[in-house]
């Protein structure tokens, strides 16, 4: 996959910093993304939690859904980030599910702080249901 080792930096590095605005008093996982435009426009997210637990959003949702409001809904990459020595994150079915309705072909940038690892969101997702069911 064709991604700048420079640009994959700068992305986690955003995402990171968005972790840190994470509003998760209940499970305080701390989750941050970073969500690159194909106009080269960068929008963030953190997870938003509720005491109304099925209220809370995904980072990945967040920064979605800021792109789109702006009226940006060409993505190209998308980075996630956890601070875990263990695991690298993993974006949740939701999350999939509406990356797939706006980037069939988006990248995911998978970083832990320690490592990283990039997918093609068709491998995180396959055989998606979409628009064309419709
Ligand atoms: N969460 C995300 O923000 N992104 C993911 O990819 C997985 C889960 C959040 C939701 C909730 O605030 C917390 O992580 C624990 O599930």
């Amino acid at each position: 996959m064709k991604l700048k080792k420079k640009l994959i930096q700068k992305m986690i590095e955003i995402a990171k910093e968005a972790s840190e605005k994470a509003y998760s008093p209940y499970s305080n996982y701390k989750v941050g993304a970073s969500l690159l435009t194909k106009s080269g426009k960068i929008f963030t997210g953190c997870n938003i939690e509720n005491a109304s637990f099925g209220a809370t959003i995904c980072a990945e949702r967040v920064a979605i859904f800021k792109a789109i409001s702006e009226g940006e809904k060409d993505f190209d990459t998308i980075a996630i980030y956890i601070n875990d020595e263990k695991h690298i994150p993993s974006p949740c079915g939701i999350c999939r599910q509406v990356m797939m309705e706006f980037a069939p072909n988006l990248k995911l940038v998978l970083s832990n702080g320690y490592e990283y690892e990039i997918y093609k969101l068709e491998e995180l997702l396959p055989y998606p249901f979409s628009k064309n069911f419709l």
